[in-house]
């Protein structure tokens, strides 16, 4: 049985506690059922063990209300006494397991549990959503997720180009918001079973990205030993994807204009025009026209390449924003990276999606991918938590606060906690429940920290400012030299 990331317990029995420690790597406490559904809400438990004569419906809906905050089914199981006024029956049929109260039930108990747990992990790995993903009916070979306004611009825009001649085209965006996804899509939607060739113009010098691109004939220079096949022939009838092309060299872009207005080239060295029927699709992520007031790029091109452009929009502007934590999930679902685990990582709590949601991603699609297969590595659960969301590995590697000498000199445990507890409270919005429940530290000793560090709501501001004038003043740059 795999450990599961947390379990709720309504209940002050520590036998029960002790079976939820066994089966799980987090617990939370709750007193009473409300107390109950903000923690389930905040922490997206795997497992709630209520123990008492809690009427059903009262469950259902404590149940209901936070799975509709996590949307996820929670599993449940309800531990009640022989003198319940409530049937077994009542509570079944919710879906809520039940286990009998009494010290020769607990090993049953544990049974039972671990039983549930299993089941819902079994079924969260076994829930084909990958559909869901995506935008409506392209899904089938356009793998490109998303639900935002602006992806469901962008693939309107990828059918009118795939399915009209328009050649070359051009694709336009900041990195890693999905250019070559896009590319791809096109090829797939006109033409998927030809080659798709893919070539970085910024990887090559302009001899040998010439060579590359058309081919050559053997002896055109001193290493042609043989006649070589380019990569727009190899293409075919398929397409050839241009990537980065703003790095082009310009001797380069005046053969490629070429290319573009005669549908016809000649390998380095060759005298006989090939023909070339290849769909031409050219990226970008910098801005071809400023390339072009800076003479960096050739004008005559640029107009050739922009006949209808396809733009990406970045992560983080308002049109796109909601697909992050989509993308987020369909990482999670998709990645290979933690394959060989036993224990698969299948879901993200929902604080840790709301700190997804806040960041800007300027490495847009990519950045946050590697955020979530990171988080995958890291996670020793089966559900990604805040934790091991690490933004940026670098930056927290910076976090020891370090002197002239370069010597970490900050070790301060009541700083730390300090600032990890106005974090705590800044994230869940003051909630101290959800705040405490995200600590690990029960409402008592919250209210007590609060108290003794004199955090309080009005003056979060200058909590912040504090922590962040101290950063100022502490953080001194890494000894230069
Ligand atoms: N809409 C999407 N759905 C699923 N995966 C995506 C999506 N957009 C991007 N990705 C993934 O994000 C990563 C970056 O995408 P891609 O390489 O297409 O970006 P790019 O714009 O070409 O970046 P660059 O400018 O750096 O070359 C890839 O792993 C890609 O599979
Ligand atoms: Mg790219």
């Amino acid at each position: 049985m795999s450990l599961a990331r947390r379990i709720v317990v309504v209940s002050k029995k520590p036998q029960i506690h002790a079976i939820a420690q066994e089966l799980a790597h987090e617990v939370f406490a709750a007193d009473n059922l409300s107390e109950a559904g903000e923690i389930i809400a905040a922490v997206s438990p795997s497992l709630v063990m209520f123990e008492g004569a809690f009427p059903p419906v009262h469950l259902q809906t404590c149940l209901a209300r936070a799975s509709q905050d996590t949307q996820l089914s929670l599993a449940a199981v309800v531990i009640s006494a022989g003198n319940s006024p409530f049937g077994d029956t009542e509570y079944k049929q919710m879906g809520i397991h039940v286990c009998p109260a009494g010290e020769e039930d607990y090993a049953r108990l544990r049974d039972v549990a671990a039983a549930v747990l299993e089941a819902a992990q079994h079924q969260a790995t076994a829930e084909p959503e990958e559909t869901t993903f995506f935008h409506d009916e392209t899904a089938a070979t356009v793998k490109m997720a998303g639900h935002s306004p602006a992806i469901a611009e962008t693939l309107r825009m990828i059918k009118l180009v795939a399915a009209s001649r328009c050649n070359p085209i051009l694709i336009v965006g900041d990195t890693g918001t999905g250019k070559e996804v896009a590319a791809q899509a096109i090829h797939v939607l006109r033409h998927p079973s030809d080659p798709f060739v893919a070539v970085n113009c910024a990887a090559l010098t302009a001899s040998l990205l010439e060579s590359e691109l058309f081919g050559h004939v053997k002896g055109s220079f001193t290493s042609a030993d043989r006649d070589k096949i380019g990569l727009l022939e190899i293409a075919g009838t398929g397409t050839i994807f241009l990537d980065e092309i703003s790095e082009m060299p310009l001797e380069l872009q005046a053969k490629l204009l070429r290319v573009l207005q005669e549908r016809a080239f000649r390998k380095v060295g060759g005298v006989k025009d090939i023909e070339c029927k290849a769909t031409i699709i050219a990226s970008s992520n910098r801005d071809l026209k400023k390339e072009v007031r800076e003479k960096r790029f050739r004008q005559d091109l640029y107009y050739r390449l922009n006949i209808c452009p396809i733009t990406m929009t970045p992560l983080r502007s308002p049109e796109r924003r909601q697909d992050i934590q989509l993308l987020a999930q369909y990482f999670l679902k998709t990645s290979s990276i933690c394959a060989h685990r036993p224990t698969p990582v299948t879901s993200i709590t929902r604080l840790a999606l709301e700190a997804l949601s806040r960041h800007d991603w300027p490495g847009n699609v990519r950045e946050l991918r590697n955020v979530v297969e990171r988080a995958m590595l890291f996670e020793t659960t089966d559900k990604i938590g805040l934790s091991s969301i690490i933004i940026d590995p670098i930056d927290c590697e910076e976090t020891p606060r370090r002197g002239h000498d370069g010597r970490v000199r900050d070790f301060s445990l009541e700083k730390a906690e300090r600032e990890l507890i106005a974090r705590a409270l800044h994230e869940t919005g003051w909630q101290k429940t959800q705040a405490a429940a995200l600590l690990g530290i029960t409402r008592a000793t919250l209210y007590a920290k609060v108290k003794q560090y004199n955090l309080r709501k009005d003056n979060a501001a200058a909590n912040e400012l504090q922590v962040a004038a101290s950063d100022a003043s502490e953080a001194l740059p890494v000894a230069a030299g």
